[in-house]
C-alpha cells in the first residue's frame, strides 16, 4: 500500500504541473517501471488498485532478456480524459487487429467488437465479461497489452464505437426494411478505437506491456507480476474432493480405495462439514465428524496424500477469529459473518496467522478459498454477498473490495506458506490482475464443457490457472471426455463434494448417492485410471512448463494465436491450446468422437497413432475415450514418466524420452525438491535433454544435490 500512497503523492504534485486541454483531455506522465513496460498516469490516483496489492518485485533481469520491445503505435496517441463522469482512456486500434484477454472469460475468446465489463461474479455469463477472475487487461495480436490499473467496475469498448467527426462520409445507411437481425447486427467499425470507461475515477494509471510478439507481451506481464506461479510438484498430480458430510473414517476409507485400486491421487480435499460452522465459517474442526484431525493428517501423509480444506473468508460469530476481526471488517455481514478488511495488512495477518498456527503448521497443505466472487449480478434475487456501497475501515469501498477480494484473500494465505518455506497449490474462486505468481487454481460451479475448454485457452492471456473440474456426468462418454480435459489442464480435479462415490463408479448423482453403482463401473474405473496414469506420466513435462512460467513468464497453457500471431486461422480458435513447448491439445466433448483440428505451420504427430500431419491445415481426427487428444510438434523431445500413484518427496521419475521428427530441439527438465522455495535461492538443476544421430544425451547443471529424474530410454518417432 505504501507504494501506492507514495506514488499518489508524487502524482498529485505532478498534477499541479499538468494542464487540461479541450474536453478534459490530460497531459500524460510516461515512465518505464521495468524493461518493456510503460506506465502512463494522470490525475488523482485511487488509493486501492490491483497493482497496489502486488507485493512481488518485477523480474527485471528476465525481462531484459526478452527481444527488443516496441509498440505498433505512438504512445502519445493514447488519450485520457477526466470528466464529471470519471476517466475515459482511448487507445488506438488498427482495423485488422485482434484482441484477447480480460481475465478468465467464459463466453468469448476474440474480444474485438465486444463491449466487455470485466466484473467479478460467481455466475460467469455469456460474453458480457462477468467472471470469477475478471481483469482490466487485454492483449493484441499486434504485440502489446494494455492494463488499466483500476479496481472500479470498468467497461472496455473494443472497437465498437463510431465517433462523430468532420470526416463522416454520406453513405446510404438507410436500413429501413432490413430484418431485425440485420438492423442490430454488430458491424465492424473501421477507424474505431478501444475506449475504457472508468466511472467515478479522478485519475488513472495505464500499463503498456510491449512485445514485439504476443508471447513476449504475456511474458512481460507475468514477469512484471513477479513471475508465473510454481505450484508444489504434488499439486500437478490428481486432486479428489470428498463429499461435504464425510467423516474422518469415510475420508480414510476413500483414501484406502484409491491406493487399493491403484488410482493416482495426491490431494484429498475436505468440503464444508469439516468445520463446526461453514456458512459463515468457524475455522474450527468439527469434532463429531473429525475426532482426531492430527491422526488423520498423519495417516494421510504416511499414505502419500496431502490434505486441503474448504473454507471461505466470511467469519462466523462462532469463530475464534470473530473478536479479533470485529473492528477490522466491513459494515455489512455475509451469512451473518464478518467480511475481513483484507486491504488492511493487520486484518490479513490476524487471519493468516490463525491459519498458520491452527492448520498449516499441523500439516494442512492447501485451502479451497470459496465464495470470494460476489453473488450473481445478473439476477435480482441473488444477494448473499456484501453490497458495493459497503464501507471498510481501510477506506476501500465495496465495489473495489469485490474486484480484489480473491487477490487479497490469496495473499493472506499464500504469505503464510512462504513464511514457512512450504509450497502449496490452492483453489480459489476469484482473482484479478498481477496475480500470476499465486499458485491457486480457479474453479466454477458452472459446468458447460465447451466453456471449460475455452477457459483453459483464455487463462493463458491473463496469468491465471484454471481447473476444469469433473463432477457428475450425462453419460459415461461425457465423464471420459471431461476427464481428458481435466488431465490436459493445470489441475486435474474430481470435485465430489455432493457425491458419495467417485463419479466413475456412478455418473448419475442420485444413484451415486444411493450407492447404486453402474454395472460396468469397474471398466469405467479402469478407463479413468488410464487417463490419470497419463497425467502422472506428464508431470515432469508439466513441471518444466511451470518453471518456464515462473522464470520466463511463458504461460504453460495458451491459445494457438499466442505462438502463431500472424496465422489468421488461429485468430478465433478457442477450443485448442498449447501445453508447454511441444504439445497441442484439441479436447473433445461428449458431442462427437471426432473433431476438426487445425494444426499450425510445421509437422505434427498424432500422439496416439504417431501419424504425421502437415501443419497449416485442418483435419478431422477421431480420438477414443482412453486416448489423449494431443499432437506433438516435430522436433519435440517429450519426457514421459512411468506413472506413480502420488509424488513423494523422494519420488524419482523413470523417464522415457520420446523424440519426434528428425531434428530434435534441445529441451530441459526442471529439478528441485518440489516442495520448498529454495529454488528461489538457486537450489535447482536444469536437466538438459538433447539428441544427435539417434543418441540421447542428458546433462545436469545446477546446485540441487539429488536427482528426481532418471532417463531410462529414448524412443524415436519419425
Ligand atoms: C460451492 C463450491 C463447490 C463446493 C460447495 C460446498 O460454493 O463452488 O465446489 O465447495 O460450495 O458448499
Amino acid at each position: 500500500m505504501k507504494k501506492n500512497i507514495l506514488s499518489g503523492l508524487f502524482y498529485s504534485v505532478l498534477m499541479l504541473l499538468c494542464f487540461c486541454t479541450a474536453y478534459g483531455q490530460r497531459q500524460l506522465v510516461i515512465n518505464e517501471p521495468a524493461p518493456g513496460v510503460k506506465k502512463i498516469s494522470t490525475g488523482k490516483l485511487d488509493q486501492f488498485t490491483p497493482y497496489g496489492f502486488c507485493d512481488e518485485a518485477p523480474m527485471k533481469a528476465a525481462m531484459q532478456q526478452l527481444p527488443g520491445a516496441k509498440l505498433p503505435f505512438n504512445i502519445n496517441d493514447i488519450k485520457i480524459r477526466i470528466t464529471n463522469r470519471g476517466v475515459l482512456v482511448e487507445i488506438p486500434l488498427a482495423d485488422t487487429e485482434q484482441l484477447y484477454g480480460f481475465g478468465l472469460q467464459i463466453g468469448s475468446f476474440n474480444q474485438r467488437g465486444l463491449r466487455k465489463k470485466p466484473i467479478v461474479n460467481d455466475n460467469p455469463l455469456n460474453d458480457v465479461g462477468y467472471t470469477h477472475a475478471p481483469m482490466p487487461f487485454y492483449v493484441s495480436n499486434k504485440g502489446y497489452g494494455i492494463l488499466v490499473n483500476t479496481a472500479r467496475y470498468t467497461t472496455f469498448y473494443c472497437g465498437t464505437t463510431e465517433k462523430l467527426n468532420n470526416k463522416q462520409k454520406i453513405v446510404n445507411q438507410n436500413k429501413n426494411g432490413n430484418s431485425v437481425a440485420e438492423l442490430y447486427k454488430n458491424d465492424d467499425k473501421p477507424g474505431s478505437n478501444v475506449a475504457v470507461d472508468v466511472p467515478g475515477a479522478e485519475g488513472i494509471e495505464v500499463y503498456i506491456f510491449e512485445g514485439p510478439e504476443l508471447l513476449n507481451v504475456l511474458q512481460r506481464y507475468n514477469l512484471f507480476s513477479g513471475g508465473g506461479a510454481l505450484p508444489a510438484i504434488w499439486g500437478l498430480g490428481v486432486k479428489y474432493r470428498v463429499k461435504a458430510d464425510f467423516s474422518q473414517q469415510q475420508v480414510m476409507q476413500m483414501a484406502s480405495y484409491f491406493r487399493t485400486n491403484n488410482i493416482p491421487v495426491d490431494v484429498l480435499g475436505l468440503e464444508p462439514k469439516w468445520q463446526t460452522a461453514a456458512y459463515s465459517c468457524s475455522y474450527v474442526w468439527n469434532k463429531e465428524l473429525f475426532p482426531s484431525p492430527a491422526l488423520l493428517i498423519d495417516s494421510m501423509k504416511s499414505h502419500g496424500f496431502h490434505l486441503n480444506l474448504w473454507e471461505h473468508a466470511f467469519v462466523s460469530p462462532k469463530s475464534p477469529l470473530y473478536e479479533p476481526l470485529k473492528n477490522k471488517a466491513g459494515d455489512y455481514l455475509v451469512w451473518n459473518g464478518l467480511v475481513p478488511d483484507f486491504a488492511d495488512p493487520a486484518a490479513s495477518k490476524i487471519f493468516g496467522d490463525y491459519h498458520k498456527e491452527t492448520f498449516i503448521k499441523q500439516g494442512i497443505s492447501g485451502f479451497k478459498m470459496d465464495e470470494c466472487d460476489n453473488s450473481n449480478l445478473t439476477t435480482g434475487n441473488s444477494t448473499w454477498s456484501f453490497p458495493e456501497y459497503s464501507f471498510f475501515p481501510s477506506g476501500i469501498n465495496g465495489e473495489q473490495m469485490h474486484q480484489v477480494f480473491g487477490i487479497v484473500y490469496q495473499k493472506a494465505i499464500y504469505k503464510i506458506y512462504k513464511e514457512l518455506n512450504t509450497r502449496t497449490f490452492l483453489d480459489v474462486r476469484a482473482s484479478n490482475a498481477f496475480a500470476s505468481s499465486y499458485p491457486a487454481a480457479l474453479y466454477s460451479d458452472t459446468y458447460n464443457h465447451d466453456e471449460y475448454i475455452r477457459m483453459i485457452v483464455n487463462s493463458g492471456f491473463s496469468g491465471l490457472i484454471w481447473s476444469p473440474e469433473v463432477r457428475e456426468s450425462n453419460s459415461v462418454n461425457d465423464l471420459m471426455r471431461r476427464s481428458q480435459t481435466a488431465v490436459l489442464s493445470a489441475q486435474t480435479l474430481y470435485n465430489s463434494w455432493y457425491l458419495q462415490n467417485p463419479p466413475w463408479l456412478q455418473i448419475n448423482r442420485e444413484k451415486n448417492n444411493r450407492n447404486e453403482l453402474m454395472p460396468d463401473a469397474k471398466q469405467v474405473e479402469a478407463n479413468v485410471r488410464t487417463l490419470l496414469n497419463f497425467r502422472m506420466s506428464l508431470v515432469p513435462y508439466l513441471y518444466n512448463a511451470f518453471a518456464d512460467y515462473h522464470f520466463k513468464g511463458i504461460p504453460p497453457f495458451r491459445a494457438l494465436v499466442v505462438d502463431y500471431p500472424r496465422d489468421k486461422n488461429t485468430y478465433n480458435i478457442s477450443d485448442e491450446y498449447l501445453i508447454g513447448q511441444g504439445i497441442l491439445a484439441a479436447p473433445l466433448t461428449e458431442k462427437a468422437d471426432e473433431r476438426k483440428v487445425y494444426l499450425p505451420a510445421g509437422i505434427w504427430y498424432n500422439f496416439n497413432t504417431n501419424q504425421k500431419y502437415e501443419g497449416g491445415k485442418e483435419y478431422i481426427i477421431k480420438t477414443s475415450v482412453t486416448e489423449l487428444p494431443i499432437f506433438i510438434k516435430a522436433g519435440t523431445i517429450l519426457p514421459l514418466a512411468q506413472p506413480v500413484e502420488y509424488i513423494a518427496p523422494d519420488t524419482r521419475f523413470q523417464i522415457t524420452c520420446m523424440v519426434y521428427g528428425a531434428n530434435p530441439v534441445n529441451t530441459t527438465l526442471f529439478e528441485d525438491d518440489g516442495t520448498t522455495f529454495n529454488y528461489q535461492k538457486g537450489n535447482f538443476n536444469t536437466v538438459n535433454l538433447s539428441c544427435t544421430n539417434k543418441k540421447g544425451n542428458v546433462k545436469r547443471t545446477g546446485n540441487f544435490k539429488h536427482s528426481r529424474y532418471q532417463i531410462i530410454d529414448w524412443k524415436f518417432v519419425l
